[in-house]
């Protein structure tokens, strides 16, 4: 039996002198799935997209990246740099866009970061620098669209919109030709038609690109919505795993939830 795990997460504990913030989670994503990691603040959720992307390197435990060439890579070690280039892409709980910067420019940084094109090359454009230039400006221009922001490619990033700004995100994800997407908390600070068409992308980036998502989302509606399959995290255990319905009917979800759940379910 081999099932195609693009991530294969065991025994993985990550510590911060005397906080536990990942305890023996083990858990893995099929190549193709819309997986949901859920839980409380302070769960552990961005410490494991960290430990995933080699930002944090846990102490116990293993990290497999299975990439397109289907040749397993250990992520434990690896800098994030590497990790990236391996085809595994993400975007921050809190934005990180430039906002001096067009949604143009934003993008192609992460196109041309892609192409290793780096600053000697940028400030001395030869004959390949400029054939490179030019197809990082091409493939900006299609994510723009594909994203749904074409028309504001040249409008500056600070004046735009929560919502275009996390599609701005996705997009500039995308621009290094990911495996896989990971997306902290993609409709914070959106409002409602903006999380409805933030799901509608999430779904296409899958359905069109064919690009895994692992997705953490405090909105259960998006998540529910989205999420083929979900684990959830609390006090950095996992302590559910499951389709939707069965993680919502869990008794220990409730439970970890209890406390929060009137600002989990506020906005959905
Ligand atoms: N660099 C760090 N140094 C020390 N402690 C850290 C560090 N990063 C995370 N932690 C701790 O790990 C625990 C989990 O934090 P994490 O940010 O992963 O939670 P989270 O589930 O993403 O929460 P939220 O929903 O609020 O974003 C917390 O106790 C946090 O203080
Ligand atoms: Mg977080």
């Amino acid at each position: 039996m081999s099932t195609d795990k693009i991530f294969d997460v065991e025994n993985v504990t990550l510590r911060f002198g005397g906080v536990v913030s990942l305890n023996d989670v083990s858990l893995f994503q099929t190549r193709g799935e819309i997986l949901a990691v859920i839980g409380p603040n302070g769960a552990g959720k961005t410490s494991l997209f960290n430990s995933l992307t080699g930002v944090y390197q846990p102490q116990d435990g293993t990290i497999t990246f299975t990439g397109r060439d289907a040749n397993p890579i250990s992520i434990i070690g690896k800098k994030p740099h590497r990790v990236s280039t391996a085809g595994v892409a993400r975007t921050f709980q809190a934005s990180r866009m430039f906002s001096a910067l067009t949604a143009f420019e934003n993008v192609k940084i992460g196109a041309e970061s892609h192409r290793g094109i780096g600053v000697m090359g940028a400030m001395l454009k030869g004959p390949a620098t400029r054939r490179g230039e030019k197809q990082s400006d091409a493939r900006t221009i299609e994510l723009l669209e594909f994203v749904g922001m074409r028309e504001k490619a040249n409008v500056v990033s600070a004046s735009l919109s929560y919502g275009d700004r996390r599609r701005l995100e996705i997009a500039r994800g995308l621009a290094t030709d990911p495996q896989v997407l990971l997306l902290d908390e993609p409709a914070a600070g959106t409002n409602p038609s903006e999380k409805v068409q933030l799901t509608d992308l999430i779904r296409k980036v899958r359905d069109v690109m064919g690009v895994s998502i692992l997705l953490i989302e405090h909105d259960m509606k998006l998540v529910m919505a989205l999420a083929e399959r979900l684990y959830v995290l609390n006090f950095g255990s996992v302590i559910a795993q499951g389709t939707p319905e069965e993680v919502r009917a869990n008794p220990a979800v409730v439970e970890a939830y209890l406390g929060s759940s009137a600002e989990q379910t506020k906005g959905a």
